[in-house]
């Protein structure tokens, strides 16, 4: 099977950014190993900083993945053009937070997206995408 992970702003940051938070492995370093626990399925990987360029990839990854892993970062809170996107497509999208959103700021508790996604995980650090990945495969 073929899955697809977005990463949003600032998430080429991770391993070095608020590592308390984040922790400090880089998602390069963590993609390695994710890849050696799916050895039979494909997983690509996309991030940008810019909003348009994560529509645009979510538009083009439909019919072409059989999930996505979307980590829409400080966007899931503002970004109605995301979270239209992720409507528009019929692939099967689990949002992801490393953090625990819903111990941090008020702000960070709305996300635009998780209303549109088949489910979100959040707090669960670097691990959340894994089990995205292990949920997707089982065929959502
Ligand atoms: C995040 C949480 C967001 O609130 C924040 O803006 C991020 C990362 C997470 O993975 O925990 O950049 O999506």
């Amino acid at each position: 099977m073929q899955f697809l992970i977005i990463n949003g702003p600032n998430l080429n940051l991770l391993g070095k950014r608020q590592p308390e938070l984040y922790g400090r492995t880089s998602f390069e370093e963590y993609l390695e190993a994710l890849r050696r626990l799916f050895p039979n399925h494909r997983i690509d990987y996309f991030q940008s900083n810019i909003e348009g360029e994560i529509i645009d990839t979510i538009q083009q990854a439909d019919g072409k993945y059989h999930g996505l892993v979307l980590n829409a970062a400080a966007y899931s809170h503002t970004s109605i053009g995301i979270a239209d996107a992720v409507t528009a497509v019929s692939v099967p999208v689990i949002e992801v937070h490393i953090s625990n959103i819903y111990r941090r700021e008020n702000f960070r508790h709305f996300t635009y997206l998780a209303s549109r996604c088949t489910g979100t995980i959040a707090g669960l650090g670097l691990r959340g995408y894994e089990l995205a990945i292990r949920y997707l495969e089982s065929g959502a």
